[in-house]
């Protein structure tokens, strides 16, 4: 299951192939969602150009990176008591320096210098080509700062190295930022406005990963519907774009398409969708091409039309629904997962009930189920209390969670009987004679290893499930290697 934050990664700290001659070392660890991961490895190419090796030992590095996430206040409490461990290990080996990376760096600002006397560098999300720079600031015995938000960084043209890689998966950020706003989400003030990445540069990436033997590839970005290329500018801009701009502008749609074109045996996916934003020419070329997986990651975060319209999500229940019709017309066997907020400012048992409801409507396949926490800053946060107890926040979202289970559980019961191509990952974590992988609707399946190796795509024959993985028996390679 592709978690948007995926909680077995968290603090990983990442390590690439040492480069000849860089003698500093460098101890990089990641949190929060995807595309801080994908940063990181930004960063790692970036810095391993400045003489930096990355090292598994916090206690012999020179210099800490800590990538950060806002988006709940335990994610950053997280990155709070690594900040103290760091420290710890800072008196033993005084010449190390710690740097605050990603959105907490993005959203605390210099008060990371003044209040903790913790870190030496903070760099926000859009601000690592100055690293370099930063770094020297810092050598000098100076603490240094760089949060400013761009309007069109995209790191298009670094390539980013890939860190503790299984070879077989890749992400690609093809857009940053969200100008969305919904009134919980600290996204837009830390990833800052939306702008999207050239698509020739997408494609290089795409077709390199590719020669490298990678096989699958996820299109990352807060919000990929949104995706629009008129040569470079904000999304907000496209309006005063020249007749030129917009005749060859390129969509998401078409995004999607170049890529099942330009390599038809690599599967591609796509995360994450807005419902809003999100156009059935997305779903009409899932539909034409096989080699984009029958997977839709849509996040409603309520079922209720009152809360939607508080959170500033741009669409009713009764429109979502029409969506997730739509897109089930077009593609019969499509999975589809869901984020969801229990407890948001004001949310009554009715619009509780509401979430539930539509919850049974949809039956998820999986779904991502979070209690409301509140975010300085946010609209929310500023104008909304947060009226709601934790106690019935937890009661909720037990609840919310339960029924997933039941949905999931419904879900992964379709499957048996059937022959499905999965592309191998890695070892199953259960048993070292299984393999682990994905089918297309993004259902991780088990089955024994026999003489198939981790890359092949294989057909299985599902004769068995949990609420969360089909087991199975490999029957033979597909078509598809
Ligand atoms: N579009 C983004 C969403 C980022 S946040 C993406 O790429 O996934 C991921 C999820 O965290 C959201 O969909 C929402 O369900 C949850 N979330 C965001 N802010 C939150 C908050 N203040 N409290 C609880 N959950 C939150
Ligand atoms: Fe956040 Fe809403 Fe954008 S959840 S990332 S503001 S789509």
């Amino acid at each position: 299951m592709e978690k948007i934050i995926d909680e077995n990664k968290q603090g990983e700290h990442l390590t690439i192939a040492p480069k000849v001659g860089n003698e500093r070392k460098l101890f990089i660890e990641s949190y929060g969602c995807q595309m801080n991961f994908s940063d990181s490895e930004i960063v790692a190419s970036i810095l391993s150009k400045e003489g930096f090796n990355t090292t598994k030992n916090l206690e012999e590095a020179d210099l800490v990176l800590v990538n950060t996430c806002s988006i709940r206040d335990k994610a950053e409490q997280t990155v709070r008591k690594r900040l103290e461990k760091y420290n710890a290990v800072k008196k033993i080996n005084p010449k190390m320096k710690i740097g605050v990376l990603g959105c907490m760096a993005e959203r605390l600002k210099s008060k990371f210098l003044e209040e903790e006397k913790m870190v030496d560098l903070v760099v926000g999300p859009d601000a690592y080509k100055d690293l370099p720079n930063l770094i020297s600031e810092v050598d000098e015995g100076r603490n240094a700062v760089n949060v400013i938000l761009s309007k069109d960084e995209t790191y298009g043209d670094i390539a980013p190295v890939r860190l503790n890689s299984n070879g077989v998966t890749a992400f690609v950020s093809i857009t940053r930022g969200c100008d969305n706003m919904c009134t919980f989400c600290v996204v837009p003030f830390t990833r800052g406005r939306e702008r999207s990445r050239d698509p020739q540069s997408v494609i290089e990436e795409v077709n390199d990963l590719a020669s490298r033997g990678f096989k699958e590839v996820t299109l990352l970005g807060q919000n990929v519907d949104s995706f629009l290329w008129y040569g470079g500018g904000l999304k907000k801009d496209f309006v005063k774009a020249s007749e030129m701009q917009k005749a060859t502008a390129v969509n998401f749609a078409n995004l999607l398409e170049l890529c099942a074109k330009a390599q038809p045996k690599m599967r591609f996916r796509f995360s994450t969708s807005n419902p809003q934003d999100m156009t059935l020419d997305v779903i009409e070329v899932m539909a034409k091409y096989r080699n984009v997986c029958n997977y839709v990651h849509l996040p409603v975060q309520s079922g209720s039309n009152r809360i939607l319209k508080e959170m500033n999500r741009q669409h009713t229940r009764e429109e979502y629904f029409t969506l997730i019709d739509n897109i089930r017309t077009l593609i019969p066997d499509v999975a589809i997962s869901q984020d969801m907020i229990a407890g948001f400012p004001t949310e009554t048992e009715e619009d509780h009930q509401d979430t539930l409801s539509l919850m049974d409507y949809v039956k998820y396949d999986f779904g991502f189920m979070f209690a409301y926490s509140e975010r300085p800053g946010t609209t929310a946060g500023r104008k909304m209390e947060d009226d709601i107890s934790a106690d019935v926040k937890q009661r909720r979202l037990n609840e919310i969670q339960a029924l997933q289970r039941r949905h999931s559980l419904y879900r992964t019961q379709q499957h048996v009987g059937k022959v499905e191509e999965i592309l191998i990952e890695k070892t199953s974590k259960k048993s070292d004679l299984h393999w682990s992988g994905r089918n297309s609707q993004n259902t991780v399946a088990v089955f024994p290893k026999e003489h198939y190796n981790v890359g092949d795509f294989v057909n299985v024959k599902i004769t068995d499930c949990t609420s969360a993985t089909l087991i199975g028996k490999a029957v033979g390679y597909s078509e598809n290697n």
